[in-house]
């Protein structure tokens, strides 16, 4: 099979489509055929080893995972003896999670991972890029104990996490503020935020608002101007940051003295992932309570490119690899 394949750590350039063994299921496995795929955020990091000490677990000097892509989208082809709930031909969505290798034309996954039947009313392409975003998004408003009535601020709201952390926060009766560029602020408004600020022309920090939670999903909020506009014990949740050392150890301290003063609730970490979530967001999806916005479509073979664009940190939504076998 065809697939996305890095075997050193570097620049988007380092990926090639290559031929490669087409993965065979264990017992408890579904082998999908990958109609559509993504490339997140979490993709470029891991190519690029970023942050670096990433490298202990993802490879010390070469990468363990070669083939990248943590979203897809397909027709399930087989399935291993003990799987139960899915079949040849079904349409599911899904991820790999941190094993990756949705880059490609097939991809194996756990049945009891995070994989779940296809919404009925999304395409192929607009399936596949509901994982990183919808599952990351919805794991931190539930850290956040986001209520109904609530007041949030959702800084980076244009992103892949962004474009669903606003539309769930909504779900979820809160009144949204999201801060995003310019080009944006139509789009966040027509994903349900009551208010859009443009943080290329004021600063967040100088409305007279407070806030029930600030869900900054790029890192870029800073701690003095976002406690600034949050109640006292509201929640400061920080999705994404630089990958730097110092910054992330800053972060931890940080944290933890404001949620020990009582100043702010902090949370930081990694999302994770549960079947649950998927058939979660897949309701609301089929309720159209939830879309997904694709920025950019790409082919497998334009994978660097597409890398490059997603790393440069402005994609609207998401960027799909659309696989050629199946142009969707
Ligand atoms: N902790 C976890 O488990 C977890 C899970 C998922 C993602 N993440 C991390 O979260 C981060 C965001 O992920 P993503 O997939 O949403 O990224 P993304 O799709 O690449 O989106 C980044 C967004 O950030 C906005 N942005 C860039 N610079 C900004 C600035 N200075 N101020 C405000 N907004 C700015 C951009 O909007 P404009 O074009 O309008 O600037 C863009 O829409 C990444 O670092 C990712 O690694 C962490």
């Amino acid at each position: 099979m065809k697939a996305a394949v890095f075997s050193r750590y570097g620049p988007p350039e380092v990926l090639e489509v290559k031929d490669v063994h087409k993965p065979v299921p264990k017992e408890d496995e579904v082998l999908v055929r990958v109609h559509a795929t993504t490339v997140c955020a979490g993709d470029w990091r891991i190519r690029k080893a970023d942050p670096f000490l990433g490298r202990i677990i993802t490879g010390l000097w070469r990468p363990r995972i070669t083939i990248p892509g943590m979203e897809f989208a397909g027709t399930v082809e087989s399935v291993g003896k003990a799987v139960t709930h899915f079949s040849a031909g079904d349409e599911v969505f899904g991820s790999p999670g941190f094993k990756f290798g949705a880059n490609a034309e097939y991809v194996c996954v756990r049945e009891n991972g995070t994989l779940a039947k296809k919404p009925v009313n999304m395409s192929f392409e607009e399936a596949a890029a509901v994982l990183f975003g919808g599952v990351s998004a919805l794991y931190f408003l539930r850290k956040a104990r986001i209520q109904s009535g609530q007041k949030i601020l959702i800084y980076g709201a244009s992103g892949s996490v962004g474009v669903f952390a606003v539309q769930l926060a909504k779900h979820f009766g809160a009144h949204v503020t999201a801060v995003c560029s310019t080009p944006n602020l139509d789009l966040v408004k027509s994903l349900g935020a009551e208010q859009a600020l443009d943080y290329t022309r004021e600063d967040f920090s100088k409305a007279a608002q407070v806030y029930d939670i600030v869900f900054d999903t790029v890192g870029k909020s800073g701690w003095a101007r976002s406690l600034k506009v949050l109640k006292r014990g509201g929640y400061y949740v920080r999705v994404g940051g630089s990958g730097r050392l110092l910054s992330m150890l800053g972060d931890i301290v940080r944290g933890m003295w404001v949620t020990f003063t009582g100043a702010a609730k902090s949370i930081g970490g990694i999302a994770g992932e549960s079947a649950g979530d998927l058939e979660f967001l897949k309701r609301l999806i089929e309720a159209d309570k939830l879309r997904t916005v694709i920025d950019r479509r790409y082919t497998l073979d334009e994978i660097a490119e597409a890398h490059r664009y997603v790393e440069a940190g402005h994609k609207k939504g998401h960027v799909v690899i659309v696989l050629e076998q199946t142009k969707c």
